[in-house]
């Protein structure tokens, strides 16, 4: 079974992404992978109640504080992420890390929060072009993946890890199944060097960085990638269940 997850980023409000359940069929085997789609907080409820969303799609946020209450305008914090539907949560997104300048210290806290309160964490990392091009890919990564390690034993709790190179992200430049592959391979030998074989074997890596129907089955079908997270085409529900659909 492959995860295919969807990030709406800030795309579809409440309204519109009812339209989206309404309007998403899965076949069968679409239907056999395990689905996520991270609406926009705002939406997360609507999300969550939509009579027509079908209840094999598990839902979850962009993005939380680490603190469970406070004076911290405009954010969300785990506690009530859950609440609103959210099982999993997105944490380093490369437009946090660069956007709006997450730091590993905090993307640390936000994978800490998510696992107190039981929302599954989806940590993303990945290199920018410069970093590529340096020659650093595996040292960005494995830095960005250490810096939350710690939080994770041999055993538990679950998480999910997405590869996203920020060179790939909505640019229509997608990484070729040999790059993801290779990148993976460096972030699944971290894990089995730190929480073991089983536990790491446990642990899907996802890729993620312009992801669509077309290229969908070479990515997917590549070793080491446990599955897609998918920006721009998990916006139109045709497009996201063919991507399902192309899960071997
Ligand atoms: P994209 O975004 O598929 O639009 O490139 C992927 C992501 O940022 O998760």
């Amino acid at each position: 079974m492959a995860i295919i997850a969807g990030n709406w980023k800030m795309h579809l409000g409440p309204t519109e992404a009812r339209r989206f359940f309404a309007g998403l069929s899965l076949d069968a085997r679409a239907a056999s992978q395990e689905l996520l789609i991270f609406p926009p907080t705002v939406s997360l409820v609507a999300a969550a109640e939509c009579p027509d969303r079908d209840a094999r799609v598990q839902l979850g946020v962009q993005n939380i504080h680490w603190e469970d209450a406070g004076a911290y305008t405009g954010e969300t914090s785990v506690p009530m992420a859950a609440d609103a539907g959210a099982s999993f949560a997105l944490v380093g997104h490369s437009e946090r890390r660069h956007v709006f300048g997450e730091s590993d210290a905090q993307v640390a806290l936000k994978v800490g929060a998510a696992l107190r309160h039981s929302l599954v964490p989806v940590v993303c990392v990945g290199e920018t072009l410069e970093e590529r091009r340096a020659d650093r890919v595996a040292e960005v990564i494995l830095r960005q993946l250490d810096a939350v390690l710690g939080a994770f034993t041999e055993d538990e709790p679950r998480f999910l890890l997405a590869y996203e190179p920020v060179w790939a992200i909505g640019t229509g430049e997608t990484a070729t199944p040999e790059d993801a592959s290779a990148a993976h391979s460096t972030l699944r030998a971290r894990l089995d060097e730190t929480l073991g074989l089983a536990r790491a074997a446990r642990t899907p890596i996802l890729y993620g960085g312009s992801v669509k129907p077309a290229n969908a089955r070479d990515l997917l079908g590549a070793a080491e990638v446990d599955g897609v997270l998918v920006g721009g085409a998990s916006l139109d529900p045709v497009s996201f269940s063919e991507i399902a659909s192309a899960a071997g």
